[in-house]
């Protein structure tokens, strides 16, 4: 047993106070993708103080610490967490809430942040690992790019780490109970724009128009189509048109001459990912030619599917079972339709991405919260448990003495 001498959790949980306050720092202080600026920063002096070699300005705002064991190995880990905050206002009366109207740490990624860096402090004083750990500390994880930044910046190249780690808090889940398994574990996401251009004209001589609602109209319809009738009813696909904008609220007897819609389309398998674009497009042109009207979509690919490695998962609940205890490791939580850019790091290395516990149970007014509600807060109870469940991940990954 790896831990039989020191349980990571229990040496990091002495640090309890003190990473909640750098953590509640984080919160009051959000900065959205690319601009973690004093984020990195915070990150960054702490590393200096705790004597971490570390890289700034990879992939913009993102940072690479890196700790190697007590033994020299050929063999590495990367440990990835992010750090960049939403775009929503911050709702409730807490203390630590977020000082910057439009900006909040809605998701959590305080905490991700938080403990990845206490994982590195204790990897720093314990080492008891044969080889090198990266730390990866993320910017920009919320649709603009952060991975993939990092990725084009030589992530891997710069520190080859030879598989990889993240997680995620995950409020649907107890505090102490973490879930993993092989295969997909979040979808792609993709955005959709549908320009839809008719002939506009008197509401009450519609025959002398192209009417650009009604074709909009029809197309709403008709998306749905696809997964009901296109899609295995066994796999998993969501087609969501979010936005519709046409036309005037104080003309109505006008006919616009044009009308748009936006929209999401979540996938796990790549070939019904590109079925469905294929779908839309005969769709929408089908359509809007059946009704004389011109139409353009523009489909773009922002995430793949995060996809877990078999044997990466299978390795990384063992951990968490002699961690946590077997009965506190999921195998079989269904995946999420939402996204995540780990998404592209998990394409260059095999890995595994994790949900981590963070509800105290039901009426949990904020950890038990969903992600992205504006009355959210991430539960500083699980940086232990975080930081512990990394940092053994390390310790049993890249053991001091090799297992005969
Ligand atoms: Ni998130």
């Amino acid at each position: 047993m790896p831990f039989s001498s020191v349980h990571p959790v229990e040496y990091i949980r002495r640090w309890q106070d003190d990473y909640t306050r750098f953590r509640r720092d984080l919160h009051a202080h959000p900065e959205l993708g690319f601009e973690e600026h004093r984020t990195a920063q915070r990150i960054s002096e702490r590393l200096t103080a705790l004597g971490i070699e570390h890289h700034t300005g990879i992939g913009k705002t993102g940072i690479v610490a890196v700790i190697r064991g007590q033994a020299t190995s050929p063999h590495s880990i990367g440990l990835r967490a992010d750090m960049d905050a939403l775009s929503m206002q911050e709702e409730g009366d807490r203390a630590h809430a977020s000082t910057v109207p439009g900006r909040m740490h809605g998701c959590g990624h305080d905490g991700h942040a938080t403990m990845l860096l206490a994982c590195a402090h204790y990897l720093q004083e314990t080492r008891r690992f044969a080889g090198t750990v990266y730390l990866i500390f993320q910017p920009a994880e919320e649709g603009r790019g952060g991975g993939k930044a990092m990725l084009a910046d030589g992530l891997f190249e710069r520190f080859p780490a030879e598989r990889l780690f993240a997680l995620h808090n995950w409020p649907g889940l107890p505090v102490g109970k973490v879930a993993v398994h092989p295969g997909p574990v979040m979808a792609a996401c993709d955005r959709i724009v549908i320009d839809i251009e008719g002939c506009g004209g008197h509401g009450a001589h519609p025959h002398l128009t192209v009417d650009p609602v009604l074709v909009a109209g029809h197309i709403i319809t008709a998306v749905q189509s696809i997964v009901a009738r296109n899609i295995s009813p066994l796999d998993h696909a969501v087609v969501s048109l979010c936005g519709v904008q046409a036309g005037n609220m104080d003309a109505m007897n006008v006919i616009p001459r044009t009308a748009h819609l936006v929209g999401t389309v979540r996938t796990f398998l790549p070939e019904t990912r590109h079925w469905i674009e294929a779908r839309l497009r005969e769709l929408v042109t089908a359509i809007a030619a059946g009704f004389g009207a011109k139409v353009k979509l523009r489909y773009e690919q922002v995430d793949p599917a995060t996809c877990n490695d078999a044997q990466q998962a299978r390795f990384a609940a063992r951990v968490a079972a002699q961690l946590f205890g077997e009965e506190n490791v999921i195998h079989d939580l269904e995946p999420s339709m939402g996204a995540e850019d780990f998404s592209f790091m998990l394409q260059k290395k095999p890995g595994a991405y994790l949900r981590l516990g963070q509800s105290n149970g039901e009426g949990d007014e904020q950890g038990g919260r969903f992600l992205h509600n504006s009355r959210y807060d991430f539960n500083d109870a699980i940086i232990p448990y975080g930081a512990g469940l990394l940092a053994g991940l390390v310790e049993a990954g890249l053991p001091l003495i090799e297992k005969r």
